[in-house]
């Protein structure tokens, strides 16, 4: 069973419209909707934002539904000057960048006393995610590489550079880390595809409505053409 979480509304409303609905079944305050997408048994969840919201979501999609797949779709900003908005991130692995017990010597985003920095998206998926991408969205550009997550719209210069010298990571969002961590603690895969939509610096609040819809309807896309083929 593959589990598909949106942290937004207009990030899911979409795989919504292009599903065969069987059931809506409510927990936490969530509507996790049952069907078949592209022929393929699949959840799909809007989970609110933030790290707590994403991960509650993806222990539920666990629980009750067993899925032993997670994909997170949605938008994020970049931190890389080549990668631009409409493009598209896959994750390698993922960090959260607010975890700071830098005080007790462990580097920032390391969670103390886990046994791993980051947590690493299915490799498998993560090939088939950018192949299928290709073909999917072949005039927008695919990336692969570590997303970073913290319950911060990030919209500074000085924000977006400290992320850059200590994560070397692709992109920054609020939710992948969270779930890719959930992931990891229940052993199951999960890949973060997200479509950049700003550039998560002092233009982001200007970018961001405008450019929000298409980088959406790229995700989509692509979570279409990728679920039948796992
Ligand atoms: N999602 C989309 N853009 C983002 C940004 N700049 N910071 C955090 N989450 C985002």
């Amino acid at each position: 069973m593959i589990g598909i979480i949106g942290a937004m509304e207009d990030e899911v409303a979409e795989l919504k419209k292009s599903m065969e609905i069987e059931e809506v079944v409510s927990a936490a305050s969530l509507s996790f909707c049952r069907g078949k997408l592209s022929g393929k048994e699949v959840v799909v969840v809007r989970s609110g934002i933030g790290k707590v919201n994403a991960a509650v979501c993806a222990q539920i999609l666990v629980d009750r539904f067993g899925v032993d797949v997670i994909i997170n779709t949605g938008i994020a900003g970049s931190l890389d000057a080549a990668i631009d908005i409409g493009d598209i991130v896959i994750s390698t692995d993922a960090v959260e960048h607010d975890m700071d017990a830098s005080t007790f010597g462990d580097p920032v985003g390391q969670i103390p006393q886990m046994d791993t920095f980051s947590f690493p998206a299915d490799e498998k998926l993560v090939k088939l995610a950018k192949e299928v991408n290709e073909k999917a969205n072949p005039d927008i550009r695919t990336w692969t590489g570590r997303i970073v997550s913290g319950d911060q719209f990030v919209s500074s210069s000085e924000k977006k550079e400290q992320l850059i010298s200590l994560f070397d990571a692709k992109c920054t969002e609020m939710e992948g880390a969270a779930i890719a961590h959930t992931a990891y603690l229940n052993k199951i895969s999960c890949v973060i595809i997200r479509a950049i939509s700003d550039k998560a610096d002092n233009s982001a609040s200007v970018d961001y409505p405008a450019f929000e819809a298409a980088a959406i309807r790229h995700s989509v896309r692509l979570i279409e053409a990728l679920v039948p083929e796992i």
